[in-house]
């Protein structure tokens, strides 16, 4: 199987936690509980399987620098998307900020991982 086609499981549950993402946003708050759970199960199920993807792809490759650094990226935006859609779930910190945070984070973890899976795939194919 090439590099690009072992995401595509993880690519439709990320294209899932963007489709429930976009509706609970639209159904408006107090949050719709089924959407709310749907949407960060689906998002949890989205990072682990794109995660033990790039797990097995980088092992036995040596650090390099791009690699690693758009990895970096790709974490940090994963723990930003999920700090703040728990933070706006629960609604103690600002949610302008909170939201802004998750609308940031998202394109920038798209952009991490489809940078991280162009440099596995020139490295594998
Ligand atoms: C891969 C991870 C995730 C992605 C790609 C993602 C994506 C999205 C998107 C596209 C929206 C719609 C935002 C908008 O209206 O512009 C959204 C909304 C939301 N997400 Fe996530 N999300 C992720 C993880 C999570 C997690 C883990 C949680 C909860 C712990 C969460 C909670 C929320 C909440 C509460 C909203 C509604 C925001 C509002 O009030 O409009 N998200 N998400």
């Amino acid at each position: 199987m090439d590099t690009v086609s072992k995401f595509l499981t993880p690519g439709i549950v990320f294209l899932l936690t963007l489709g429930f993402g976009l509706w609970l946003s639209l159904a408006g708050r107090p949050y719709n509980g089924l959407l709310f759970n749907v949407h960060k199960l689906a998002a949890l199920g989205a990072v682990i399987l794109a995660g033990i993807q790039v797990y097995a792809l980088m092992k036995g490759l040596s650090p390099q620098g791009w690699l690693t650094a758009l990895t970096v990226i790709a974490v940090l935006c994963v723990l930003a998307l999920f700090a703040s859609g728990a933070f706006m779930s629960i609604g103690n910190l600002n949610y302008q900020a909170m939201l802004t945070i998750h609308r940031i984070a998202l394109p920038l973890e798209f952009i991490a991982m489809a940078g991280i899976i162009a440099l596995l795939a020139g490295k594998t194919l």
